[in-house]
């Protein structure tokens, strides 16, 4: 959400803050802008629509040259996504520019009595008050690291922001509160971006930043304070994947070399994980194994794909554990005073590490004494520091808006984390722990099968591209494959699309099918007889009444096959990990129908990759 870059160094700004952009527009993409010093003053140029509306314009309006810029790509919050309201935003006398991702929630006070000493706003936006206050700073003290200070302590909310001084060419000073930021150290140039995607093709070193921090960058220094200029440090890191990881590698889609990178990705979620005879070794679970003995209550909590990967991981979880589980969308969670103490362990999934509900919710969650431990793929990220603990995925870089890679490799760290559990309170035999996670190293094969039969589900998808609303069915570890078949489809190709637990069927939504009707239907392994013979009877049900059913079955299902308008043959797995395989065809499903619809499925209307609001 907001993608924000800024750059000091002898490179010319404006390359170097476009290409920032281009690699974090999967954030935002409802305007783009720039701002460069020279000689003395701000140059700028802001854009409604993707970053390309941009680049035409600095093209046939070129801007002058410069080594000292900041960028950024929104996803509109405060006021329409027009030129007005595109960062970056100046103070009233344009020596200051500013860009902002976050939301300052006491703007509107602000901007009142900003209004009645004589500023005229220009924007509707938060951002600008900021300028504004930036800039009244900045004419006190001269100095722009202690303006953003000053400005600082008056903001409320969330944000990172980022400035430059018309007259101080050689500097860009950046602040965070609960909004991501990153600095790239280079040799003789420094960067900052939202994440290291911005300046990862200059260098791999990066510096972690803490809560309520400052820092300054210029050629050769960075430093960090606190908002009262008190000195403070960064945690420094090694990028450890590449420029190519942030490409598209001759795929058309980011969306659809990441569903392809899932056989690595799963493997790399699983490497190191256990020794060669199935014993797990979570080092990164920083909470000791008498304390994890005294959990009594597992609370799981996520937004969208991660809220699904939960779901899943209470179907694992509490079956080879017993300790009772529950899933909880993190917006909700805190404002229903849930029951937590320290026997409780909260377990955050987010693939960004950035999402503020889920921020939120992990540090309501420690203030009541429960155990935090995140699932996460990104380094650095804000979840995982404020965390007790964490289990990276280790999927690499996750561009494409809606998550593929991200949601397998969460499902394996929760199949991990429970099997872990389960070790070291003794609930499962060594041997069955050990006969799961020979189970799990199958994955990556397993999903490389499906994605060598791509073909079949493309053509399915090239079918189906008119259908106006497509139903998705599963039961017990399916009926979270089911919600998230829907949303993906939901979020690239614009149609209705519901996800069903196969059993509601008759008490509802029997009702929308008709003649016609596409429905997915994730039929449960053989070895279930309870749950795969019900699922076959809802099949029956809706076939009865008209809809095309388009079922998910593992090879050798002779007994669904009478029933199947179409089959997707899945690899035979165990019960509970058989979303890893069915969710694959539901993504190149869903990939192959919006492209065919003219869609762009990386940067889906509406969305951004890391909702940093609440
Ligand atoms: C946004 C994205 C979703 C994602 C959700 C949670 O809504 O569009 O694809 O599942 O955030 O993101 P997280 O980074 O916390 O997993």
């Amino acid at each position: 959400m907001c993608g924000i870059v800024g750059y000091v160094g002898d490179k010319q700004a404006e390359i170097v803050v476009i290409e920032g952009l281009r690699r974090l527009e999967y954030r935002g993409y409802d305007s783009a802008g720039i701002a460069l010093v020279n000689d003395g003053d701000i140059v700028s140029d802001k854009r409604a629509g993707k970053l390309a509306n941009l680049e035409k314009a600095i093209k046939e309006s070129p801007l002058p040259p410069s080594t000292t810029g900041i960028g950024h790509t929104r996803w509109a919050t405060h006021g329409a996504p027009n030129d007005v309201n595109a960062h970056p935003h100046l103070g009233r006398t344009g020596r200051v520019a500013v860009v902002h991702n976050g939301i300052i929630e006491n703007f509107a006070k602000l901007r009142e009595e900003l209004e009645r000493t004589g500023h005229g706003l220009r924007s509707e936006t938060d951002t600008e008050v900021a300028a504004h206050l930036l800039e009244v700073a900045l004419d006190e003290s001269g100095n722009l690291t202690t303006a953003m200070q000053v400005a600082c302590r008056q903001l409320e909310g969330t944000f990172t922001l980022v400035a430059v001084d018309g007259q101080d060419p050689d500097r860009v000073v950046a602040a965070r509160r609960n909004s991501p930021l990153v600095v790239g150290l280079g040799e003789g140039e420094n960067f900052l971006g939202s994440d290291v995607a911005a300046f990862i093709e200059h260098t791999r070193e990066a510096l972690e930043l803490g809560q309520d921090q400052v820092v300054t960058i210029t050629r050769d220094d960075v430093q960090v304070t606190d908002f009262d200029g008190n000195r403070a440090e960064g945690k420094h890191y090694h990028v450890d994947w590449d420029l190519s990881a942030a490409e598209k590698d001759g795929y058309d889609w980011f969306m659809r070399k990441e569903i392809f990178e899932q056989p690595r990705a799963v493997a790399d979620a699983l490497l190191g994980r256990h020794d060669g005879a199935g014993l797990l070794q979570l080092d990164e679970v920083r909470i000791t194994e008498d304390e994890l003995r005294d959990i009594d209550k597992i609370v799981i909590i996520g937004c969208g794909t991660a809220n699904y990967a939960g779901l899943v991981a209470k179907y694992a979880i509490e079956h080879w554990t017993r300790i009772p589980c529950e899933v909880e969308l993190a917006h909700e969670f805190r404002y229903r005073d849930p029951i937590l103490t320290r026997h409780t362990l909260v377990v955050a999934i987010s693939q960004s590490g950035e999402t503020a509900d889920t921020l939120m919710a992990i540090r309501y969650a420690r203030r009541q004494r429960a155990k935090v431990l995140a699932i996460c793929n990104t380094n650095g990220s804000t979840i995982p520091r404020e965390s007790d603990a964490v289990i990276y995925t280790h999927a690499g870089p996750e561009i494409g808006v809606a998550s593929t890679k991200g949601f397998l490799t969460q499902l394996i760290a929760c199949y991990l984390l429970g099997l872990y559990l389960a070790q070291v309170r003794g609930t499962k035999y060594g041997d069955e722990i050990a006969a799961v996670v020979h189970e799990l190293e199958k994955m990556p094969a397993h999903v490389q099968r499906i994605l060598d039969d791509a073909e079949s589900v493309y053509k399915l998808a090239r079918q189906l591209a008119g259908a106006r609303s497509v139903l998705f069915l599963g039961r017990h570890a399916g009926f979270p494959v089911a919600l998230e078949g829907a949303l993906k489809l939901k979020e690239l190709a614009y149609i209705h699309a519901e996800g069903f637990a196969a059993g509601e069927l008759k008490h509802g939504p029997i009702a929308l099918i008709e003649e016609g009707l596409p429905v997915f239907c994730v039929v449960p392994p053989q070895g279930r007889d309870q749950l795969h013979a019900k699922m076959i009877s809802a099949i029956q049900e809706i076939r009865a009444r008209g809809a095309q059913t388009l079922v998910l079955a593992e090879e050798g299902d002779d007994e669904v096959a009478p029933y199947a308008d179409v089959t997707i043959t899945l690899p035979v797995v165990p019960t509970l990990l058989q979303p890893i395989v069915a969710t694959v065809p539901l993504q190149l499903f869903a990939c192959e129908l919006a492209t065919n619809m003219g869609h762009d499925v990386d940067q889906p209307r509406n969305l951004a990759k890391s909702v940093t609001v609440e």
